[in-house]
């Protein structure tokens, strides 16, 4: 197995082919090998001969803490882009992984937190049938979306994302009070973030026409649409359940800090 840091556009085109087999499982490290993520993100690659054989991928925007991801790989492979990748980060990351990660992450890493999540899936999503009035957020109010997102201590958010596809909103005298984005997006499939209402406006109906909105306008190019959530989140699965979500898969939410002692 060979292991490298970056890829060449010939590279880039193998490792989204490889990454594409499996969208669900590789939608983080997929996603970031499209623009505008791709610039903000560092790609390992493992090969075998010319073949791609696993992607890791580390996102690290401006300000934040940086974000590791595997793709679908053999655990020796994974353990290996792990080692790789984690040699560039130093202090607190954070990653988003299978179960059968989490050891891996342990070899090199102290575990500060962890949360279950879960993978959700829509493919295609439902219709909703709502009065509710959303409209798409457009770039003039990305300072509003930005305000409104900071009151709502979203974690996904940064202005970056905004670039990345369509984010959808309910606006109330002249405020966004309700809004749901897109986190990724790919060829095949896009992943939704961000959605959230505030306080004083929950249980109009809001964040599910903003969600539902989203999802049917990023389907309608054939894509499968993905989010995570966390699994003690009963509102919010509910609601993606009315979208036409369904379960996938648990995911661990790991704040980590980089343990020099693990590694290689
Ligand atoms: C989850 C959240 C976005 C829902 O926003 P909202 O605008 O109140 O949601 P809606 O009014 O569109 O509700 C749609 C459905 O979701 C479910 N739901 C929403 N809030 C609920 C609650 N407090 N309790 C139970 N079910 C709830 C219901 O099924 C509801 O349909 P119904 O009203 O016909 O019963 C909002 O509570 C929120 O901002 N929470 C904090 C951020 C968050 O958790 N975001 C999701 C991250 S993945």
């Amino acid at each position: 197995m060979l292991l490298q840091e970056g890829a060449t556009s010939r590279q880039l085109g193998k490792a989204r082919k490889f990454l594409a087999a499996n969208p669900v499982f590789n939608v983080l490290t997929l996603g970031d090998t499209y623009a505008p993520l791709l610039a903000v993100s560092k790609l390992f690659l493992a090969t075998e001969r010319t073949a791609v054989t696993g992607v890791c991928s580390l996102y690290h925007p401006f300000n934040r803490k940086p974000s590791v991801a595997l793709s679908t790989a053999t655990p020796e492979t994974k353990k290996a882009l792990l080692n790789v990748a984690l040699r560039q980060v130093s202090g607190e990351f954070i990653t988003l992984c299978g179960h059968d990660e989490v050891e891996a992450v342990k070899a090199y890493a102290a575990v500060l937190n962890l949360e279950i999540e879960l993978q959700m899936v829509a493919n295609p999503p439902k219709h909703l049938r709502s009065n509710v009035k959303v409209s798409r957020v457009r770039k003039k109010d990305v300072e509003e979306l930005d305000r409104f997102y900071s009151e709502q201590d979203s974690r996904a958010w940064t202005p970056l994302q905004f670039k990345v596809g369509p984010f959808y909103c309910v606006k109330r005298n002249g405020k966004i009070v309700s809004a749901a984005g897109t986190h990724l997006k790919t060829p095949q499939i896009a992943h939704l973030g961000s959605i959230a209402t505030s306080e004083a406006y929950q249980r109009q109906g809001f964040a599910a026409a903003c969600t539902s909105a989203l999802a049917l306008d990023l389907a309608s190019k054939g894509r499968i649409i993905s989010l995570f959530v966390k699994s003690d989140n009963k509102p919010a699965i509910g609601m993606y359940e009315k979208l036409g979500f369904k379960k996938i898969r648990e995911i661990a939410f790991i704040t980590a800090r980089k343990d020099y002692r693990g590694s290689a």
